[in-house]
């Protein structure tokens, strides 16, 4: 065997392996760009909607509440208040800023800690920046016998629900 042979014959696996490495990387790089250009289409073809979640708030059996008693949906951003002509529910958002206020039972007010503003158990503003009262949202009992709020409907203030 010439030196010439053997020197093709040792090298011969080497190129192609070579040659075997550029083909998988480049089979690589277009199975890496048809795999990017999928998502982008698909993205680019699925509908752009934002799903935010019901503003219908089903507050359960009324019986829950007692007579009185203010109760804080802060998961919801609403007041349950059961007063003395019937259930109403109220927005926790404050009209100034949207800061999500808060119940104060020692003094009977609804306090915001932003600005300072404060609202009566009925919403209407007593002190601070707010430029308006806290909104009265719609409610109703469903065919189960439960309270339901529409944080997305507001009703003018004094709209009891009598159960
Ligand atoms: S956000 Fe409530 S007083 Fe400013």
């Amino acid at each position: 065997m010439s030196d010439e042979t053997k020197t093709y014959k040792e090298e011969s696996p080497a190129r192609y392996s070579r040659r075997d490495s550029f083909v998988k990387l480049g089979l690589g790089s277009v199975a890496i760009v048809g795999g990017g250009a999928a998502v982008f289409g698909y993205e680019f073809l699925s509908p752009n909607v934002l799903y935010e979640p019901s503003p219908i708030t089903n507050a359960g059996k009324p019986d829950q509440y007692p007579q009185g008693s203010v109760t804080a949906d802060v998961k919801n951003g609403i007041y349950i208040i059961h007063g003395p002509e019937g259930f109403y529910a109220l927005t926790a958002i404050c009209t100034h800023l949207g800061c999500l206020t808060a119940w104060n039972s020692e003094l009977g007010i609804i306090a915001c800690p932003c600005h300072g503003s404060k609202f009566n158990v009925e919403g209407t503003k007593t002190d601070g920046p707010a430029p308006r009262p806290l909104a009265w949202l719609r409610t109703w009992i469903s065919d189960e016998g439960d309270l339901m709020v529409d944080r997305s409907t507001t009703v003018p203030a004094k709209q009891f629900l009598r159960t």
